[in-house]
């Protein structure tokens, strides 16, 4: 079967590092760039633990370092999910720093989808910056760009601000420019992250499988984003969930915006699911997950990480 070329985005980040794993480790994709951005934490330090974890997982695959900072916001990383290096829990190997192209991310981005005999499919499960910037510079590129599938957004509450979820209230006009790019966008956003849940039994579980699930239950101990004891939110790992296993979720074509001026809720993700703005789809949001399958999908991707 021929294998989906896919570029991910990221800024590792402990859930990044699974939704890394799973996609490299898995047959259905090609991993054929990554790119990183500042977001999580800084951009050498996200970049760093890309390096770190391509080591880890012996994947030689080409990485670029994209935006250090979001188009206009000032950046304020989540070192307090993460921990101060973005990927604290683990002593990993040194870096291959050999794979680290000269390139800033969104020329290698370019590159690579220009030169694709297959249209590519973005996957950014972090800031969208190198995004944005990505059809700013290159709008050729759209072209040969099958879909986004993207961890972004909230139909419902935030983690960042009141109704803002990190990855776009960190660059929300990067955010508003991905969406209105006219491209094909899956979001998976905070309401179905929020439902991916990882539980004791099952890091217990996890920890028993080789070298990579040892990892991930290390990461898991010091990850904040949900609870060790009560549910750990895999965010990023919807993403590539969505990828390779759709019909976990529950999908809905609908307008999504992005609010910049809202003294409250600026760098929210407006999901008009009812229609009242009366504009046209540009996105199919997850407005669902199944939990339970999604548990067992995510350990059977795991046990493919070897
Ligand atoms: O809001 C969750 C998102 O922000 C995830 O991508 C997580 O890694 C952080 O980047
Ligand atoms: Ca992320």
């Amino acid at each position: 079967m021929e294998k989906r070329p896919v570029i991910i985005d990221t800024d590792p980040g402990i859930d990044d590092a699974l939704a890394l794993a799973i996609a490299l480790f898995s047959e259905e994709l090609e991993v054929k760039l990554i790119t990183t951005v500042a977001g999580n934490v800084s951009l050498e330090n996200v970049t760093l633990n890309t390096l770190r974890l391509l080591q880890f997982f012996e994947k030689k695959v080409p990485v670029a370092k994209g935006a250090a900072s979001p188009l206009i916001a000032d950046f304020v990383d989540a070192s307090n999910v993460h921990g101060k290096t973005g990927m604290e829990g683990y002593d990993f190997p040194e870096p291959d720093e050999s794979l680290l192209l000269e390139e800033h991310a969104v020329n290698a981005m370019r590159r690579v989808i220009m030169e694709s005999p297959q249209p590519v499919t973005l996957v950014p499960i972090a800031t969208l910056t190198n995004i944005a910037l990505l059809f700013a510079m290159y709008p050729e590129v759209k072209g040969n760009i099958k879909e986004i599938v993207m961890m972004g957004g909230s139909a419902g509450r935030g983690n960042k601000g009141v109704m803002s979820e990190f990855n776009v209230a960190t660059d929300p006009e990067a955010a508003q420019m991905v969406f209105q790019s006219g491209l094909p966008i899956l979001m998976a956003g905070l309401d179905v992250g929020q439902k991916a849940l990882i539980y004791p039994q099952d890091t217990e579980e996890i920890r028993t499988m080789g070298k990579v699930g040892d990892m991930a239950y290390h990461l898991f101990k010091r990850y904040r984003g949900g609870s060790f004891q009560t549910g750990l939110k895999m965010y990023d790992s919807c993403a590539v969930a969505y990828l390779l296993c759709p019909e976990l979720f529950t999908v809905e074509k609908t307008y999504v915006g992005v609010e910049l001026q809202g003294s409250m809720t600026a760098g929210c993700t407006v999901v008009d699911l009812r229609g009242y703005l009366h504009r046209e789809p540009n996105a199919s949001v997850c407005t669902d997950i199944d939990g339970e399958k999604f548990r067992e999908w995510f350990k059977k991707s795991m046990r493919k990480c070897i």
